[in-house]
């Protein structure tokens, strides 16, 4: 369908009062330019960088029940996705400056990298619909877990188990995996998407529910703006949807150039990432690549050794019987 608006039209209706409630749904690809990889694009993404891991599938590695017998894929690569060594994009910035604008009416992030409130979004204005990297339980008994300890576990890739002498559950940190629900304030503070009268949705591929089916809450006949490098989800199914393909961080710089926001965008983002740069727990390490290609060498070293530890057995117990059929 013909959408009835442009990319004018929104920063038009947002300067004369118009738009004064804004509803946000963001993904992995408001993160891609601080470092992280997203999910689902071919070859770049995290879950076809992990093929040579033979995982059963993909999405495993965020599994609940493949994390309780292997948290060790989840371990190797959790640093290079962790809060600590990340800092703020300019798309981070831009939520920032709708939320000083008082134009922010609710965010929803999909992302656990916390780069939203690192950016200076208020947190009551957000949820973490798939949880943070602020605590960790034993993902079996429940039981609390230290974070100095957590902390040395991120760094080293090692992973961390439950202190309890009677429990061996691994630790997992709070975010959601599948076979997880999401919190609980997730149907409270969807409530808010029928309240926005711009809904904008960044950086998704749109493929996770419950927070695929978010765009869908908006009334009918406000302008919904996707703001992403494919077309994804229902967009483009109505009238007053805006596509708006290409990179998060243009576009955003587009949409402020067309605001008269530019400079303030830009200095407001500089601000927020030199303070994170000062408070980074993490020193730069290995990259993805080399923390998968770690692990799939000491995966094989494993299977080598049992392979070994096999043919030792078999030999072994091949004598034996060769002697006790020997012996009749
Ligand atoms: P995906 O990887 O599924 O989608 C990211 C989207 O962002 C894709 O449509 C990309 O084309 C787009 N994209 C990437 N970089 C971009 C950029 N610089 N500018 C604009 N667009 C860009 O990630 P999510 O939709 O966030 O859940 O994935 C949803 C959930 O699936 C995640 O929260 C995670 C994952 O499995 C769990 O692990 C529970």
């Amino acid at each position: 369908m013909d959408s009835k608006i442009d990319i004018q039209t929104i920063a038009d209706r947002i300067k004369n009062g118009q738009v004064t409630r804004i509803v946000v749904l963001t993904g992995a690809g408001i993160s891609t330019s601080a470092g992280v990889p997203d999910f689902r694009t071919p070859n770049t993404g995290l879950y076809d960088k992990l093929a040579p891991l033979k995982l059963p599938y993909p999405e495993a590695i965020f599994h609940i029940s493949y994390f309780s017998h292997t948290p060790e894929p989840f371990y190797a690569i959790a640093r290079c996705r962790h809060p600590g060594n990340l800092k703020p994009t300019i798309s981070h910035a831009f939520l920032a400056l709708l939320a000083k604008k008082n134009l922010l009416h609710f965010l929803f992030t999909q992302n656990i990298d916390g780069l939203e409130e690192d950016a200076g979004v208020p947190a009551d204005k957000v949820l973490w619909a798939h949880g943070n990297w602020k605590s960790q339980h034993c993902w079996k008994c429940k039981a609390e877990y230290p974070d100095d300890l957590m902390k040395t576990a991120i760094q080293t890739g090692e992973v961390p188990y439950c202190l309890r002498p009677e429990c061996d559950g691994a630790i997992k940190p709070d975010v959601v995996f599948f076979g997880q629900s999401l919190p609980a304030e997730f149907d409270v503070k969807q409530s808010h998407v029928p309240e926005a009268d711009l809904m904008l949705v960044m950086g998704t591929s749109l493929k996770v529910a419950p927070c695929s089916q978010l765009p869908r809450l908006a009334k009918e006949g406000i302008p919904r703006v996707l703001i992403n490098m494919e077309r994804t989800g229902d967009f483009g199914n109505r009238e007053e949807d805006l596509c708006i393909l290409g990179s998060c961080d243009d576009d955003v710089r587009q949409l402020a150039d067309l605001l008269g926001w530019r400079d303030e965008l830009e200095g407001l983002w500089k601000d927020t990432v030199e303070t994170k740069r000062d408070t980074l727990d993490f020193d730069d390490g290995p990259t993805l690549d080399e923390c998968i290609d770690k692990l799939v060498k000491e995966m094989d070293e494993k299977l080598q050794i049992s392979a070994g530890h096999k043919r030792m057995l078999e030999n072994h117990l091949g004598d034996k019987f060769a002697r006790i059929m020997g012996g009749k």
